[in-house]
């Protein structure tokens, strides 16, 4: 069997354990590694909090990234309701550390080389690892909120695309730069990109790796809310705030339905409105 260098998805220490672990048995990941990798991981109730944190790269990520990203997720506290994705410094990502086009670099990253050499289902598994990080963002019973300032580029784009909402400073720069680079985007931003712009202008934001700017991402949809940069951090606290004050069995329902509409058509979501209802009166009327 092939295997890519690196430890950023096994290396697990038990001891000094970040947040809580609703999964006996499952090991969380240790600040001090996360530290390593150049992330933080910070739980105040019902809101975690994750922190791209190698502003002197411009919290540029590695595949060590990717894999600590999904196990945060496979042992998110249980009373967590809304996760919030941001970055320290002047920029949310410039995106893929560029150390991984060279053989050198970071601790735990792998090299776009290495991975060139694995066969196609070692391959599809290892980008389907990297993926992991960015899909449990979507889960029913969260809400990711990404507060994105300055450069967002590559994977730093794939990371804003990957949660559920965007709010964004006005200085933000969004560029999907893959195909400059002679790579497709793969970290999961292609359908939530297109889900949000529509197919033609998803062709001339990637094709011509230019800059979405934080007026035209709003006209666009990418962003819900663009305020001064100063105003970031309060302004994604008033959005969780708001989150929360709704029932979290409600909210998870709701956020059900609205995923599953754009797969069904009006008949199959108004059944499906009916069936998450029931479930929902049944439950408020048991309770009361
Ligand atoms: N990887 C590694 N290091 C990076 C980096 C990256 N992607 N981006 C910035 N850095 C480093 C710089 O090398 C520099 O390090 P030193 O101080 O040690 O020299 C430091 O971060 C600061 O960089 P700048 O001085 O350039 O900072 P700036 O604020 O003037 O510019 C920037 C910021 C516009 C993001 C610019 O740094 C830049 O263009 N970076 C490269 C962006 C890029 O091409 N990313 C790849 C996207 S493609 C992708 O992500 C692929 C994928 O998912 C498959």
């Amino acid at each position: 069997a092939q295997t890519v260098d690196g430890h950023g998805d096994t290396v697990l220490d038990a001891g000094d354990i970040v947040g809580g672990n609703d999964s006996p048995g499952t090991e969380t990941i240790s600040a001090a590694e996360l530290a390593e990798i150049g992330l933080r991981f910070e739980v105040d109730g019902e809101i975690a909090t994750i922190i791209l944190d190698r502003p002197g790269k411009r919290n540029a990520q590695t595949s060590a990234t990717w894999s600590a990203l999904a196990r945060i997720g496979e042992n998110l506290p249980g009373e967590v309701r809304v996760v919030v994705v941001r970055g320290e410094g002047p920029s949310f990502s410039a995106g893929l550390d560029l150390g991984m086009f060279t053989s050198g670099g970071t601790p735990g990253q792998h090299s776009l080389a290495t991975v060139a050499t694995l066969d196609d289902d070692a391959f599809q598994r290892q980008v389907a690892e990297y993926q992991r990080g960015f899909l449990w963002l979507r889960r029913p019973d969260i809400v990711s909120i990404a507060a994105v300032q300055g450069h967002a580029i590559g994977a730093g784009f794939q990371l804003a695309l990957s949660c559920d909402l965007r709010i964004v400073a006005d200085d933000v720069k969004f560029c999907m730069k893959e195909p400059a680079l002679g790579l497709v985007p793969d970290l999961t931003g292609t359908k939530p990109l297109v889900e949000l712009v529509g197919v033609p202008r998803a062709i001339e934001i990637c094709l011509t790796a230019r800059t979405v700017g934080a007026a035209e991402a709003l006209q666009l949809g990418l962003a819900e809310m663009a305020v001064p940069r100063d105003e970031l951090a309060q302004a994604v606290q008033d959005l969780a705030t708001a989150l929360l004050a709704t029932d979290r069995a409600a909210a998870t329902a709701t956020k059900r339905l609205l995923q599953g509409a754009p797969a069904r058509t009006l008949e199959e979501q108004s059944a499906a409105e009916r069936t998450e209802q029931a479930a929902r009166i049944r439950a408020l009327f048991a309770s009361s």
